[in-house]
């Protein structure tokens, strides 16, 4: 697991949440994910195949698997390591008995990732 630490802050969007630039999103080959970390908060972002981007919780709620590390699918995500499936765009579970949390990811004029988290 890789994880990449953010240097540049964003804009705060509202009193509660903050949009944070996660750097150049060809750092993610399409398929894959990494881990970013601000404030010691893991964000694990992903794309697909098709270029979408999403961001979610580092760890799997059921037993801490690593979802950068999962298999991505459309927008299915699949836990590497008991297989659950979330769907990434809602973070509702698809197979498995919990769901995990998503965060508004998007591309900047400057093909950067931001994602928009609670204000630490
Ligand atoms: S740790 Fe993710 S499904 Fe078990």
């Amino acid at each position: 697991m890789t994880t990449i630490e953010v240097v540049q802050a964003g804009t705060e969007t509202d009193a509660m949440k903050v949009e944070v630039i996660l750097g150049p999103v060809d750092m993610i080959p399409r398929g894959e994910g990494r881990n970013f970390e601000h404030r010691g908060m893991l964000i694990a972002v992903l794309r697909s195949r098709s270029g979408g981007l999403f961001a979610v919780q580092a760890t799997c709620p059921h037993r801490g698997g690593p979802l950068a590390d999962g298999l991505v699918g459309g927008t299915i995500l699949i836990c590497p390591l008991h297989n659950w499936k979330f769907d990434l765009t809602t973070g509702a579970v698809l197979y498995g008995d919990c769901s995990i949390t998503t965060y508004p990811a998007r591309l900047d004029d400057n093909g950067h990732i931001r994602v928009t988290i609670d204000s630490p």
